[in-house]
């Protein structure tokens, strides 16, 4: 079982650092093969919509993204971790998400085969505020890059009220809970789909 964690935010031992730790400390306790891939120590150039993946399925651009492709293609579980940035995931999450047209083209454009969809996809997000709506953009963007790598949809841990770094270490309850989650997703347990309600505008 592979377990892989993304992590999206600029600041070192900040909330959503913490949190997928949590996450990932449960996941290689229930005996995952886990690994952390830290977005602010890769150089990954945003999309350039040159649509070469339209051709053959890859991706030109000659950067730190390339390793990546393979390893959303052998995780087992891939968890994506942002802090929420003016309503959405961070800009390092976005990018690395764009990139993945290159799998989205695969799967819809050239109809290759590939690897899910018993594979899970898990969205853990942190916030400052409390807002009903604080989560949507990022969940949204979640379910789509977790379509395009064929990953199910299958949980979420999305923490309200946290700003400071490391202000989620007041929440132990949380982070008892992200470790539980990796804990179960590490011993095969199936969760989701979650399903997202459309909202008009
Ligand atoms: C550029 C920027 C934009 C932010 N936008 C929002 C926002 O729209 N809504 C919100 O609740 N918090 C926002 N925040 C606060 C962070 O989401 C919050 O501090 C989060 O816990 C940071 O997680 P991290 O420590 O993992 O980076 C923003 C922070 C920054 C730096």
């Amino acid at each position: 079982m592979k377990i892989l964690g993304i992590w999206g935010s600029p600041r070192k031992g900040g909330n959503s650092d913490v949190l997928l730790d949590a996450f990932l400390k449960g996941a290689a306790q229930g005996g995952a093969d886990v690994e952390k891939v830290a977005l602010r120590e890769l150089k990954i150039t945003p999309c350039l919509e040159i649509y070469h993946c339209f051709k053959d399925g890859t991706c030109p651009i000659k950067d730190d993204m390339q390793p990546l492709y393979e390893k959303l293609l052998v995780a087992d579980v891939v968890a994506l971790a942002s802090p929420i940035f003016f309503y959405g995931v961070s800009a390092q999450t976005k990018a690395m998400i764009d990139r993945t047209q290159a799998h989205w083209s695969k799967r819809y454009v050239l109809k290759q085969d590939f690897p899910g969809p018993e594979r899970q996809g898990v969205l853990l997000c942190t916030g400052a505020t409390k807002g009903k709506y604080l989560f949507v953009g990022a969940r949204f963007t979640a379910k789509y890059f977790f379509d395009a790598i064929n990953v199910t949809y299958a949980a979420e841990i999305l923490v309200r009220g946290v700003d400071e770094k490391g202000a989620i270490l007041g929440q132990p309850e949380v982070l008892a809970r992200a470790e539980d989650l990796g804990r179960r997703l590490a011993g095969g347990e199936k969760f989701g789909p979650i399903k997202l309600k459309p909202l008009a505008v």
